[in-house]
């Protein structure tokens, strides 16, 4: 495995290869990263993942300067793993050598919503950082996991729309034992908080049989699942039953018809927030 931090080292490595696979990543690497590493394998040859906390997607009052930055430890599991063949670990300057002022602004029924609701151009940030890592490393599939459904969805639409030659592969998401989806940021959570934190995973689920024993008040149920978080301390910022085709509210008539649904929450357990999502 090598590790490269210049584009120029990154298309030496890759020249004339026909399927790269790239797995995009902000480093700080838990066994969800290691499986879309995996599963990227399955999909071509050779495995590239990067590594690179992309300023660009956090907010000012955000996590930028203290987000987990362990690239030795990263690659040491990404060696040991013995999936990927380039690590690309550019730093900000092989990136952002000057002030980045084309961006790709996402459209507003599906950028501004849920996670760009609270996180203002967040999505902009990701869209922007994805399509420059694309041209860097020019693969032809990339791998995205489930748990970040929205980001998933911006940058498959981001794809199409400007005819991008990168197949964009979902995988599901990986949780630990107890349900919680495995994040960078579940590291930020108290002993305690981690006790809890499954909690809302849990309530996706309870969402889901409700909707499966045929409920259809969607506003309700969203209500009083935000209504139980809170009584149990937590501060949630969305609980959303949406349509996964293109993350609108599903009408009635659709959820009688059993159009496929997904919800999504975002809540923040002390002062971590963590985001889960359940496809229904
Ligand atoms: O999901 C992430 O880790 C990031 O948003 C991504 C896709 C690597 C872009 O910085």
């Amino acid at each position: 495995m090598k590790v490269v931090h210049s584009i120029h080292e990154l298309r030496d490595q890759l020249r004339g290869q026909l399927r790269v696979a790239f797995v995009p990543t902000m480093g700080n690497l838990h066994a969800g990263h290691l499986a879309l590493m995996k599963a990227a394998r399955q999909h071509g040859d050779p495995v590239v993942a990067s590594i690179f906390v992309n300023r660009l997607q956090f907010g000012p009052n955000e996590d930028f300067a203290s987000y987990p930055r362990t690239l030795e430890r990263d690659v040491q599991k990404l060696a040991d793993n013995r999936d990927v063949y380039v690590v690309f670990a550019p730093n900000e300057l092989e990136l952002y050598p000057e002030p980045q002022k084309f961006r790709v602004e996402p459209p507003s029924d599906l950028g501004d919503i849920l996670e760009g609701q609270y996180r203002p151009g967040f999505f902009e940030g990701v869209s922007t950082i994805v399509l420059k890592l694309f041209a860097c490393v020019q693969p032809q599939v990339a791998i995205f996991g489930k748990k970040d459904y929205q980001q998933l969805m911006v940058v498959r639409n981001m794809c199409r729309q400007f005819q991008l030659p990168v197949e964009i592969i979902a995988h599901e998401t990986v949780r630990a034992e107890d349900g919680l989806a495995l994040s960078s940021r579940n590291v930020y959570l108290s002993d305690k908080d981690r006790l809890e934190a499954p909690k809302l995973y849990a309530e996706l689920q309870r969402i889901q049989s409700r909707l499966h024993l045929g409920e259809t008040a969607r506003e309700q149920i969203e209500q009083e699942t935000t209504q139980v978080l809170l009584e149990r301390g937590w501060q949630p910022d969305y609980i959303a039953i949406r349509r996964q085709r293109d993350l609108c509210v599903p009408t009635l008539e659709e959820i009688i018809s059993k159009e496929p649904l997904v919800v999504l929450a975002a809540a923040k357990l002390g002062s971590t927030r963590l985001i889960d999502n359940l496809e229904i």
